[in-house]
């Protein structure tokens, strides 16, 4: 029997979108809004498992949908709100807490890696965070979920909550078994800085990333400073293997410039890479820059965009409450 497909996913409203969003989940996002329906979500509730300033994540909110519309999503076509409208996230992730393993979550490396070294301290959000995410995707029963190889292990975690409620609850297909769509070439933007990290929102230097708001000049400056290698770029992949910097800049610009990585190599092979920092800035300033200025454009009529968000918590709570209602059926809640 073949389910109707549907996608749904997450970017968590902390500020500073950047190039690791953009090629790893946002850019997808839109692909899939031409074949499946889609529902896209500012999860407002995973952000404050770590302090959030309430002013900046209202702000942060809202930045979040203007990115999602700048990168192309139409909010008429998919759905686009945030979780913390849906009550259903909040309730649907209390059950699962009751379905999900203590010895599952002490597995899952992101808790290890956002909590350091002092564990005792981390919140109790933070540590159940991949209930809630669970929470989010079967909600809706979703069953694709498009997301950065960093999101892996949370995603197997959601399909074993899936199942082990199906299982216990005795109702087989009850919960789809949610698929992880993770792109095969970029999976993993990695830092400018250092090539073993990924790039992300809270690492400190702002040079580690390119921010979809960043300028021109910031790109070029950025590019420039990125670590690299002080050998020719080699003719093949073999020779990159040790130098993660000079492997993420050819990842990069693979993607942007939509050439193979064979062909990158072939353009580059013999060159500095002071050549070929030259060309990825030329095209992230030609694919990221008008990104940026739609951002701020969106961001000059704030009520056009709580419009949107409005319209989308509508729609999403008309499908979570009738998912729900099964749910505590299912569970023996009057
Ligand atoms: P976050 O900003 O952590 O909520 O992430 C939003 C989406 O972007 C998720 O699907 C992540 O997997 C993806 N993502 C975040 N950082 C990166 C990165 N450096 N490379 C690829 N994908 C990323
Ligand atoms: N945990 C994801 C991240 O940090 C965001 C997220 C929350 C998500 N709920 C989700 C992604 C559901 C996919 C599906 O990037």
């Amino acid at each position: 029997m073949s389910k109707k497909k549907l996608v749904f996913s997450g970017v968590q409203p902390t500020g500073n979108l950047h190039l690791g969003n953009y090629l790893g989940a946002l850019r997808n996002f839109v692909k899939l809004q031409k074949e499946m329906n889609c529902i896209y979500c500012v999860v407002d509730l995973h952000a404050i498992t770590t302090f959030q300033n309430p002013d900046n994540l209202r702000k942060n909110v809202l930045e979040t949908v203007a990115g999602f519309i700048a990168t192309g999503l139409n909010p008429n076509k998919s759905i686009l709100f945030n979780q913390s409208s849906v009550s259903g996230h909040a309730e649907l992730a209390w059950i699962l807490n009751c379905v999900s393993r203590i010895g599952w979550l002490n597995r899952m490396t992101q808790f290890k890696d956002k909590a350091g070294s002092d564990k005792e301290k981390a919140s109790v959000g933070l540590y159940i965070y991949p209930n809630l995410m669970a929470a989010d995707i079967l909600l809706y029963k979703a069953t694709h979920v498009p997301v950065g190889a960093d999101q892996k292990q949370h995603l197997e975690l959601s399909r074993d909550i899936a199942q082990k409620f199906n299982n216990d609850f005795k109702c087989k297909d009850f919960f789809p078994i949610p698929e992880p769509l993770i792109s095969k070439k970029v999976s993993r933007v990695m830092s400018l800085r250092d090539g073993t990290k990924k790039m992300s929102k809270s690492e400190e230097s702002d040079y580690s990333r390119i921010n979809l708001k960043d300028s021109s000049d910031d790109i070029i400056k950025k590019v420039k400073k990125a670590k690299s290698d002080s050998e020719q770029i080699p003719d093949n992949l073999k020779s990159l293997e040790q130098k993660p910097e000079a492997m993420n800049l050819i990842n990069i610009y693979s993607e942007i410039s939509k050439n193979s990585l064979d062909e990158v190599l072939k353009e580059m092979s013999g060159k500095e890479y002071s050549y070929l920092k030259k060309k990825l800035a030329e095209v992230l300033i030609s694919e990221i820059t008008p990104v940026g200025k739609e951002i701020k454009k969106l961001l000059g009529d704030r009520s056009h965009l709580e419009q949107i968000l409005k319209k989308g918590n509508e729609k999403a709570n008309i499908i979570a409450e009738e998912n729900l209602k099964n749910v505590r059926e299912k569970v023996g809640l009057i």
